[in-house]
């Protein structure tokens, strides 16, 4: 029944080759440490009452015992949402490259947000065991004020399928030459002082001449044959991002001879201090080949003619207010770190400032083989706009009900070894029934205690058709929580899709009479605080390490 998504022959072998015994302890550990993190995170979560959430999507009958469809449709209000969560991808067909064939060029989507924050724009060529790397860099979030440029060239061998993330592949890459370009003067004096005191004073750009730089001109800040002080340390800059990659290909159910082919390349840590030091262990948003685009991709068309002298100039938009009443859904499979992939589905209410969110966890790439799912429920606060991260509202949320429900045997035996009544019930725990762990605190075993609070972050866009997406905060990357202020994300996870308007009625994914409030038309401030219903997602589950 799944035809939705369809895992290629190459990644299905793989798949199956892992069935050890020691990736069963494996995903056993990466379960209990993904719990672990849901529960001290975050924890938002949540659905709901929609009755067991189930129904998150119906495996092939021989690798799943459960059958999630009995559940399903009891509760007509969710079952547009339900329906997104089944069908993924919309109809679409994705296959996985594996390996996976980056020949070409590939652009961002939209304007993106690093941890710093950062907004940038890339645009990657790839040729023969080469690339050629550009980062558009820009003073605002929606990438209309371009500051800087850097061109980075360099070689890159794939090597073999990750052990870590099931589905990507793992390279190894050298830079042989970064080169920068600012676009205005302040930016080029700004920069070049900083570079200059990063090289401790051999000049702005030790290769470049010395002195203030130009606008538009291409400066060196480092090359292999050069050799001597590497300028772009100033820049806390890494191509870390290639040791991780992953293309799926996907045929568009609204135009079945479309193809868009997307490049996914590893995450940057949320933690700048880490930056040059971490390997990725999932993904940032996908790049699209610029041949093979969504044609509504507008930003991709841009990026795709843009260079060092011509740096992209997307078209500005207004922020829009966050608004978190009604439901949100994944759109697609998303990955966390230490192989564990999930879906989620929000429901926020306004009117008393209460969400529910259901985790669905897999153990595959493609969401097929289900593992657990989280049921979270608490309170948010009002949104405040953020002094820190351009067109970021933060959030408050708390935690204060949990239950879990083990879906396969792996997991069910992993709950069933703890003692004591600090999880549910000590040694009660069987595949596809849910337990409340609310009575006993959350679940000590797993390091998850309620009442938890997390301090998030979080945007609205509409996408290339007009449909709302809400985005939250990146889940810390040394898999701790954001349970202070001061952990507070300054960058995004994935979008959910808002799948009904209301938190209550029918599914009204298609409907455009009840839409989040745009903030004053188009005027570009936002209103602290001023909707009712902000809300988030939470992402939370996340990196463990
Ligand atoms: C690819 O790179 C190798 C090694 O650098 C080189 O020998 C070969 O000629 C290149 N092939 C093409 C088609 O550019
Ligand atoms: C770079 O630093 C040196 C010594 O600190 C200084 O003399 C020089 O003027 C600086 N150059 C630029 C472009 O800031
Ligand atoms: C909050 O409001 C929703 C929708 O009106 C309702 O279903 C839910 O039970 C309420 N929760 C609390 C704690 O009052």
């Amino acid at each position: 029944m799944w035809s939705v998504a369809r895992t290629p022959v190459g990644e299905k072998h793989v798949e199956r080759s892992k069935h050890s015994k020691q990736s069963e302890v494996k995903m056993m550990l990466s379960v209990l440490a993904e719990m672990h993190m849901i529960m001290c995170l975050s924890l938002l979560l949540v659905i709901s009452g929609a009755g067991e959430g189930s129904s998150l999507h119906i495996p092939d009958g021989r690798s799943n015992p459960l059958s999630l469809e009995k559940n399903f449709g009891r509760h007509a209000k969710d079952s547009q949402c339900h329906h997104m969560l089944k069908h993924l991808h919309n109809g679409a067909r994705i296959t996985v490259q594996m390996p996976p064939n980056i020949e070409g060029h590939w652009v961002s989507t939209s304007c993106e947000v690093r941890p710093g924050p950062e907004f940038i724009t890339r645009s990657y060529r790839f040729h023969n065991n080469t690339f050629k790397a550009h980062q558009f860099y820009y003073r605002d979030n929606h990438c209309t004020t371009p500051t800087y440029t850097l061109v980075i060239r360099g070689k890159l061998r794939l090597r073999q399928a990750s052990w870590i993330i099931r589905g990507g592949t793992e390279a190894d890459y050298q830079v042989q030459r970064t080169q920068v370009a600012c676009h205005s003067e302040a930016v080029a004096t700004e920069l070049s002082q900083r570079l200059n005191q990063s090289c401790r004073g051999q000049g702005a750009g030790a290769v470049g001449p010395p002195g203030p730089w130009e606008p538009h001109a291409l400066y060196e800040l480092w090359s292999d044959a050069a050799g001597g002080c590497d300028c772009s340390r100033g820049l806390n800059f890494a191509m870390h991002e290639l040791q991780l990659l992953r293309v799926e290909k996907q045929y568009l159910q609204h135009s079945p001879e479309h193809l868009v082919e997307e490049l996914f390349l590893g995450d940057v840590h949320t933690e700048s201090a880490q930056r040059m030091y971490y390997r990725p262990s999932s993904y940032q948003a996908a790049l699209q080949n610029a041949k093979n685009h969504d044609h509504a991709c507008i930003a991709c068309r841009i990026i795709s003619r843009s260079d060092e002298q011509r740096p992209p100039i997307l078209p500005p938009r207004a922020d829009l207010a966050v608004g978190l009443h009604g439901q949100w859904v994944s759109q697609r499979c998303e990955v966390r770190p230490e192989v564990l992939f999930l879906t989620r589905h929000f429901v926020f209410h306004d009117n008393n400032r209460t969400w529910e969110g259901h985790y669905y966890h897999y153990s595959d790439p493609v969401c097929k083989h289900p593992t657990f799912t989280i049921y979270a429920r608490g309170r948010y606060s009002r949104g405040v706009h953020s002094a820190k991260v351009m067109g970021g509202t933060e959030f408050v949320f708390k935690v204060n009900h949990m239950k879990v429900k083990p879906m396969d045997q792996a997991t069910t035996s992993l709950l069933n070894v703890f003692n004591g009544n600090e999880c549910g019930a000590e040694g009660s725990w069987q595949v596809g029934v849910e337990q409340d762990v609310t009575p006993t605190d959350g679940c000590v075993a797993l390091g998850i205690r309620l009442p938890h609070t997390e301090y998030e972050l979080f945007r609205m866009e509409q996408d290339m058709r007009g449909r709302y997406l809400l985005y939250n905060g990146q889940r810390p990357s040394d898999g701790s929580s954001p349970d202070r202020p001061e952990k507070r994300a300054t960058s995004y996870q994935m979008p959910l899709v808002q799948c009904a308007a209301d938190g209550l009625g029918p599914g009204l994914g298609g409907d455009d009479s009840d839409r989040p409030l745009r903030l004053n038309g188009g005027g570009g401030r936002r209103r602290p605080g001023g909707l009712v219903g902000v809300v988030i997602l939470t992402g939370l589950l996340s990196h463990l390490n």
